[in-house]
Order: C-alpha cells, then sequence, then structure tokens
C-alpha cells in the first residue's frame, strides 16, 4: 500500500459550459492518478488553466494568471515541493509552444483534444525537465479512452450536469477560433452518451445539457450503426429513468431539423428553450461572417419552430461592429429583433481574432461605434428579457430545485425557460420538480410558491 497522501489538483476553468465540462472529465481522470480536486492554487502540487479564447484579450489575462502562479511555484520550491503548471484549452491550442516562451514556468501546454493522455503527460514532466506540449488531433477518441479508464465512475455533480455530445465545428464563421482551437465536427456515439447519461442518472442527477459547438449538427451511430440526428437522440436519452429534463447547446440555423422540433414540440423531458445564435441581422453582414444563411431564413424558421411550440424561450448570440457593419446594417439587426423577439441574448463587440479570416478584413469598426451599437442593442434585449419575465407572472410550471438560495429556507430552481426561480422550501428539497405559481418577476429572476 502507498501511504502517500495525495496530491492536490486545482483547475482554473475559463469560458464555456464545454470548458466546465471538459475540466470536470479532467478531475475524473487526475482522481484516478490519486489526485485529490481543491478549489484553490495555494497548496495544489498541479494547477491547470483550461482557458477559452472566444473572448478579448483571453490570451493576455492567461499570462497575468501565469505571472501570479510563478510566485506560488517559487514558493513552494523553497519548501521543497514541485508545483506543475499547465494551460490547457482553446489558448493552449491556439498558442502553443509560444506559451512556453513567454512564460517559462509553465511545465504543460495541452489542447482540448488530448485530456485524456492526461496521465501520460504528467508522467513526463514529473520524470524529465523538459517542457511538454500537446497539441495534434489524436485519431482517437478521446471520450472512449476517457470511459475506459474510469468506468464511467462520475462524480456526483448536483442535480443538473453537462454531458458533451458532439464537438468541434466544420461552419468557418469569419470571426470565431473554434474551428481551429477545437477543430473538425465530432459525434460520440449514441451507446456511449446512453451509458453516461445513465450513470450520471445513477448519481443523482435530474437535468442533463447537451453540449457542442454545434450541437444540432450532431449524427451519431448506434450499436447497429443506425445514424441518429439530435432530435432522435434526445428522444432516446428521454426514456432514461431518472433523468427528467433535457436541454442542448449550441444550436446552428442551417441545421435545425424537423426530428429536432418535433422533440422539442413532443417530448416532456425537452424544455422548451433553443439557444439559436443569428449574430446580425444584415444580409451583407451575414454573408461577410459566412454565416450561410439570411436573415429572412433565420425569422422564417423561428416562426416555423414557434408554430410548433408556441412557448418556446428564445435565446441568441449577437456581434456587432463586425468588419463593414454600417449604421444601416447595425439597424436591420435591431429590427431583426424586434420581429423575433427574444427570452434572453448575449450581444458582444466584434473583436479580432488571429488566424480568422475577419481579422483580416478591411472596415473594422472604431471601438466607440461599436460600444454605442452593443449599449443600443443591449437595451433592446433586456427590455425583451423584462417583458418575457413578465408574461410569467402568474403561470405555472414545473421547477426542478437546483441549490439553497440566499436567505434561509428559501430553494432556486430553473423554470422550463431557463430563468432562475425563488421560492420557500416548505420542507421540499433539492432534486425534487415542484409544481409553482410565479407571483414576482425581475430582469433576472422569478419568484414563485409552490401549488
Ligand atoms: N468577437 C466577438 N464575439 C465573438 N463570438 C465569437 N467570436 C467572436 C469574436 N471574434 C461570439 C459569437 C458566438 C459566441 C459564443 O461568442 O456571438 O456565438
Ligand atoms: Fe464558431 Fe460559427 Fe462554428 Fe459557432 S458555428 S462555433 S460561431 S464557426
Amino acid at each position: 500500500m502507498n501511504s502517500e497522501p495525495n496530491k492536490k489538483v486545482f483547475i482554473k476553468t475559463y469560458g464555456c459550459q464545454m470548458n466546465v465540462y471538459d475540466s470536470e472529465r479532467m478531475n475524473d481522470v487526475l482522481g484516478s492518478l490519486g489526485y485529490d480536486a481543491v478549489d484553490g492554487p495555494e497548496n495544489a502540487d498541479l494547477v491547470i488553466l483550461n482557458t477559452c479564447h472566444i473572448r478579448e484579450k483571453a490570451a493576455e489575462k492567461v499570462y497575468s494568471e501565469i505571472g501570479r502562479l510563478r510566485q506560488l511555484k517559487q514558493e513552494r520550491l523553497v519548501e521543497g515541493k514541485q508545483a506543475i503548471i499547465a494551460v490547457a484549452g482553446c489558448v493552449a491550442q491556439a498558442e502553443g509552444e509560444e506559451i512556453v516562451r513567454r512564460a517559462p514556468a509553465v511545465d504543460l501546454v495541452f489542447g482540448p483534444q488530448t485530456y485524456h493522455r492526461l496521465p501520460q503527460l504528467i508522467e513526463a514532466v514529473v520524470a524529465g525537465d523538459k517542457k511538454i506540449i500537446e497539441t495534434d488531433f489524436p485519431a482517437e477518441d478521446k471520450f472512449n479512452d476517457l470511459e475506459q479508464k474510469n468506468s464511467v465512475k462520475l462524480l456526483a455533480r448536483g442535480v443538473s450536469a453537462f454531458l458533451t455530445v458532439q464537438e468541434g465545428c466544420d461552419k468557418f464563421c469569419a470571426f470565431c477560433v473554434v474551428p481551429f482551437t477545437r477543430g473538425a465536427e465530432f459525434s460520440r456515439p449514441v451507446e456511449q452518451i446512453a451509458a453516461e447519461a445513465r450513470a450520471l442518472a445513477d448519481a443523482g442527477v435530474r437535468e442533463i445539457t447537451l453540449l457542442g459547438q454545434n450541437v444540432n449538427a450532431y449524427l451519431g451511430l448506434d450499436a447497429n450503426n443506425r445514424q441518429y440526428s439530435l432530435g432522435r437522440l434526445l428522444e432516446h436519452l428521454a426514456e432514461i429513468d431518472g433523468i427528467e429534463r433535457l436541454r442542448f447547446t449550441t444550436s446552428h440555423p442551417r441545421d435545425m431539423d424537423d426530428e429536432l422540433i418535433a422533440a422539442l414540440t413532443d417530448n416532456k423531458k425537452v424544455m422548451p428553450y433553443l439557444h439559436l445564435p443569428v449574430q446580425a441581422g444584415s444580409d451583407k453582414t451575414l454573408k461577410a461572417m459566412n454565416r450561410q444563411h439570411t436573415a429572412r431564413h433565420y425569422i422564417d424558421l423561428i416562426a416555423k419552430i414557434r408554430k410548433s411550440q408556441p412557448n418556446l424561450a428564445l435565446s441568441g448570440d449577437f456581434i456587432v461592429g463586425f468588419p463593414g457593419e454600417s449604421e444601416q446594417d447595425f439597424e436591420e439587426t435591431l429590427a431583426l429583433v424586434r420581429e423575433v423577439t427574444y427570452a434572453q441574448a448575449y450581444s458582444f463587440k466584434y473583436s479580432v481574432r488571429p488566424g480568422t479570416k475577419a481579422a483580416e478584413m478591411a472596415g473594422q469598426v472604431p471601438e466607440e461605434v461599436k460600444s454605442e451599437r452593443l449599449a443600443r442593442l443591449q437595451e433592446l434585449l433586456n427590455e425583451q428579457q423584462l417583458q418575457f419575465n413578465q408574461a410569467c407572472l402568474g403561470q405555472q410550471f414545473d421547477l426542478l430545485l437546483e441549490r439553497p438560495g440566499r436567505q434561509d429556507g428559501q430553494l432556486v430552481g430553473r423554470s422550463p425557460y431557463l430563468q432562475s426561480v425563488f421560492i420557500d422550501a416548505n420542507g421540499h428539497k433539492i432534486g425534487e420538480i415542484v409544481r409553482v405559481c410565479v407571483d414576482n418577476v425581475g430582469p433576472h429572476s422569478l419568484s414563485a410558491h409552490i401549488v
């Protein structure tokens, strides 16, 4: 028996839900290597920065974080202890060797497609004093590898969990780094996903959000080599006992098929919530963005989905100030938002990502203009969000209780439309689904009582 105490790992996660999922899986792999997860870098033997490259100055933020960690590393060295610093995720993929050149304190750089190789990578770092850079897109299936290593030994993760079903993107929107950092589209096999979903259900999970950069482009095979669309996958997962709610994100307008619309409409476990980014409302801008759809196509698509599922809560992403965007183009985005109406949405100022098509485009929009447009767009989106919430006043729906509220005896859950809803617990517990009636609404949350 090895009587050495377990080592400690701290993973700092930046960015999207897929990174949150990836960090959990890294913790699983490292757990089987004898690392306990801790929630700060101070006493960690291994620190992993799981980075995101979507937002502006992402790389700069990572470098300043490494600067702080270097201090800790030196203090530990004085005490005769090692501290490995690793950079993972999309910044690791995009920057590669540049990271150890600029920040020699970093021992290990690995991309999103290689975290199943963590045991070998860590071993190589511990054994030698070489820097290890691993940014390939390996041919083997990392999910399969992970599954075998852990035999789906999932930690309980509360009542709502993420599950990656698809990764990568072949769409190449002109502004986006994802096709470069996450690679080509890949769909996990149906049975692998179902096994993970059953393990989550056994661990107490009631709601699963299926993740993919292009989740509705999902096309996976079952054991008999039959192809499943996302709609069919949702139907399949809905049959798992214990899983009461299913969500999925992020979808692309081009891949919204009838099977998915049917699942959204007819399957009681599939929540009536859809994150379907349009990015802009001017066809000129959409073409320059290489979005592969027009504003009309999007508007008609939403009308078709709502005809089928009138309760839909629609969410989206917007970029203002894409190169060449005129005031007229921007007003077409506002017009689209007014016509479509959103329950909530994310909006960003365009910012350059080196290596993407848009980075080279003429007509970059001045910062002040972007800020002014963003403020106008957000004002409109906030108004619509409040209106959507106000329309919920007096409505009854099922609430999945997820966590304690700020006040004693209070619990917070999610509505089918993903709003946070506060209630008095009255003896009910986290993980239960309760019927509530909404009696108060604000811009960002609702409160309700159990009926
Ligand atoms: N600039 C601004 N926003 C971006 N997004 C992606 N790349 C950029 C960029 N270069 C936004 C898009 C996408 C969301 C995840 O981030 O709206 O849908
Ligand atoms: Fe990026 Fe476009 Fe792919 Fe979404 S669809 S991940 S925005 S390239």
